[in-house]
């Protein structure tokens, strides 16, 4: 199994959990005899300071000619005073276009030794296991016009969706649910927007030909509410590009940090791969960051691009292990607990070993 992985650590706490992916690919690589080839790339406000824009042309280069991408995070105020393309949020989206990728898983996961590291309380998280599916090309993120107005009194932003994008991201959400719980819930907000009742409709029309799956209409605003007071009610989610940013920093809630999620971008050229949190400014620099979501993230690499998916399966198992062993980075802790918590390198290390672990026994198993 031949990859090239482009590897994009970003800003803050991009490159510390990024790091730890990797070694935890790297682990399953030596073990299985693959050849994984990992090759770093800058993106992001330091990439904008550097080379003059957050996404650079040889980083786009790269990001082409590789079979998957593995981001780390982009962002901080220390680079408030970018603006327009200059903005490593810009880079991101630009990376995105470029990939193509249009459709955003992003699970939220409440493994159940960690159920009372959230703030909900724990009966209602234990079981919790719901994959958001975000629209991640169209919409607010993307409309056409935007500005602020020469005068500097007015500014804006177009929601716009067309037929065939809300079909394609759809299609997957469909598919998903049809592989899953065959229950779909399609979050707008059809009382008040055109894109809404747009989406719907076409949702609607797609439905026809999922007839298994149990499709549900929810409004974004009394979602955002049931979704945290019944996690276990939801399965698949499918949503618009910005609704589904802020119901998956929500969600992960449920998982006990934003630390944990993980997500894959895919249906374009490239698929790409990232954690959903940001560079976490507060953070950075301590090696205190949980790399879960970027480790999580990489057996999504190994599920999806790769199909390796008994090596995914035992990259999940090995996260599920360490955290059932007790081990905890600082953001699943209570604050009067923290110095018991472990470092993002430790997190990884044992993530990485328990995967051999995990890789090993499943051989073991096949041979008797
Ligand atoms: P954030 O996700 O960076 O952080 C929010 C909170 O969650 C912080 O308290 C942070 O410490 C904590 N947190 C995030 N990731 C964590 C981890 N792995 N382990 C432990 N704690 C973690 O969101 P923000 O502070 O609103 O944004 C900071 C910057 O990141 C902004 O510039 C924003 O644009 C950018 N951002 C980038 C991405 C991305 O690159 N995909 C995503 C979101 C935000
Ligand atoms: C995310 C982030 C990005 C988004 C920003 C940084 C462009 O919040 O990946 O969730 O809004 O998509
Ligand atoms: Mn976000």
């Amino acid at each position: 199994m031949k990859l090239n992985i482009a590897v994009l650590p970003g800003d803050g706490v991009g490159p510390e959990v990024t790091r730890e992916a990797v070694r935890v690919l790297r682990a399953v690589n030596d073990f299985c005899g693959y050849d994984f080839r990992f090759e770093e790339s800058p993106i992001g406000g330091g990439a904008s300071v550097e080379f003059g824009l957050p996404f650079p042309p040889h980083t786009r280069e790269r990001v082409l000619n590789a079979g998957a991408v593995l981001l780390g995070a982009v962002g901080g105020p220390q680079f408030d005073s970018l603006t327009g393309e200059r903005r490593p949020e810009a880079g991101l989206l630009a990376l995105r276009q470029a990939c193509g990728c249009f459709a955003n898983l992003r699970p939220a996961i409440c493994y159940e030794s960690v159920a009372n590291c959230s703030p909900l309380r724990p009966e209602r998280v234990k079981g919790a296991n719901i994959m958001i599916v975000r629209e991640l090309l169209g919409g607010l993120y993307f409309g056409e016009p935007r500005a602020i107005d020469a005068a500097g009194k007015q500014a804006y932003n177009t929601m716009r969706y067309s037929e065939a994008e809300i079909e394609r991201v759809a299609r997957v959400a469909f598919e998903l649910a049809d592989r899953r719980k065959k229950t779909l819930v399609s979050v707008d907000k059809a009382n008040v927007l055109e894109t809404s009742r747009y989406w719907r409709q076409t949702v609607n029309r797609i439905a026809k030909d999922y007839p298994e799956v149990k499709l549900e209409h929810a409004l974004v605003d009394s979602f955002a509410m049931n979704v945290i007071t019944w996690p276990t009610r939801y399965d698949v989610v499918l949503t618009e590009n910005l609704f589904g940013d802020i119901l998956s920093d929500e969600a992960s809630v449920i998982a006990g940090s934003l630390g944990m999620l993980p997500s894959a971008s895919v249906g374009g050229k490239i698929d790409l791969y990232e954690p959903i949190h940001g560079s976490a400014p507060d953070i950075a620099g301590k090696g205190i960051a949980n790399p879960i979501g970027a480790i999580g993230s990489a057996a999504m690499l190994l599920r999806h691009t790769t199909k390796l998916f008994a090596e995914a399966d035992c990259v999940e198992a090995a996260i599920e292990s360490v955290l059932k062993k007790g081990l905890r980075t600082a953001d699943l802790l209570p604050p009067d607990q923290r110095s018991k918590a472990c470092s993002t390198e430790e997190m990884g290390t044992r993530i990485a070993e328990a995967t051999v672990e995990a890789l090993n026994s499943r051989m073991a198993y096949h041979a008797v």
